[in-house]
């Protein structure tokens, strides 16, 4: 197992196809970028949308659709046109409620991800200050406090490069100049556990450091949903400082946690 804090960057993991190395966003990455917020966020195992889907089904509006299914089919056991109409009623009524409410946490992820992908991630280079060549394929080093760190497994065989995980320093998110932002930070769902993210953790923080001051802190968001997550930034050092509700919808909300550290411990 790497040790992530002792070692320089780039560091190169060995997997079976290749290194895993930790270096700056190139243009290349997109798709691959894209492909896995969508897989990280929506559709992958422990992936936030799946956490609230499960446990959607243990909450208050899921109780009073199974309520209303259950008195719904109670009704329309009834040998009475009115119980039966109304039972009916229920029933329908129930699953829609049932059905809409799991749609639209699917809708509100996928929104989620197509927003990202419309702001920040949409042009990483320019949103996180990687800077490009003339030719506008590779990368160096950001000489700014921001950054996008890159997790790929490049084979020095046919040059490919498969990103398997990816963290951004966003320094314009705050407006206050000591503080910048993790975020999006994402693992491969192949490739969780093997310490790719905190790599990744490491290389911004030894870059924040190099950039402190100004840079004193720094923060990022995660939710209720990502346990995983929250376990992860706290053994980096993260510790909660707020929490906030992000209403997504009538009949939907979730805790959004801030965790924050500074820069030199
Ligand atoms: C959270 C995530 C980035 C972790 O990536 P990773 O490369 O597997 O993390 P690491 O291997 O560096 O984990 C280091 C430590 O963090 C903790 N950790 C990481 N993932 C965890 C999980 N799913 N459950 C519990 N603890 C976890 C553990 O303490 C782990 O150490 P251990 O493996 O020795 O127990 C990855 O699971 C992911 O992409 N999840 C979906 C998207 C997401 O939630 N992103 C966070 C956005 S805020």
């Amino acid at each position: 197992m790497a040790n992530t804090t002792t070692r320089p960057f780039p560091v190169a993991i060995p997997v079976n196809s290749g290194d895993i190395v930790i270096r700056q966003f190139q243009p290349k990455d997109a798709d691959q970028v894209h492909a896995l917020l969508i897989e990280g966020l929506v559709y992958g195992p422990e992936s936030p949308h799946n956490v609230a889907q499960h446990r959607n089904l243990f909450g208050r509006v899921s109780c009073v659709a199974y309520l209303g299914f259950a008195l719904g089919l109670g009704c329309l056991c009834r040998n009475n046109i009115v119980f039966r109409f109304a039972g009916g009623a229920l029933t329908l009524g129930a699953t829609t409620l049932f059905v809409y409410m799991r749609r639209m946490i699917t809708k509100m992820f996928i929104h989620f991800c197509a927003r990202a992908r419309e702001t920040d991630m949409g042009d990483i280079p320019h949103f996180y200050d990687v800077p490009l060549s003339a030719d506008s394929t590779q990368s160096s080093q950001p000489q700014g406090p921001g950054g996008f760190w890159v997790a790929a497994i490049e084979s020095a065989e046919d040059k490919s490069s498969e990103v398997v995980g990816y963290l951004g320093l966003d320094y314009r998110a705050i407006p206050d100049p000591t503080s910048g932002e993790l975020r999006r930070m994402i693992v491969s769902m192949n490739h969780r556990r093997r310490r790719i993210a905190s790599l990744l953790i490491t290389a911004s923080m030894d870059h924040a450091r190099r950039h402190a001051p100004p840079l004193e802190t720094l923060d990022l968001e995660t939710t209720e949903f990502q346990p995983g997550a929250r376990k992860l930034y706290e053994n980096h050092g993260f510790s909660l400082v707020g929490t906030r509700i992000m209403r997504m919808g009538p009949l939907f909300s979730m805790t959004v946690l801030r965790l924050r550290r500074k820069v030199f411990d």
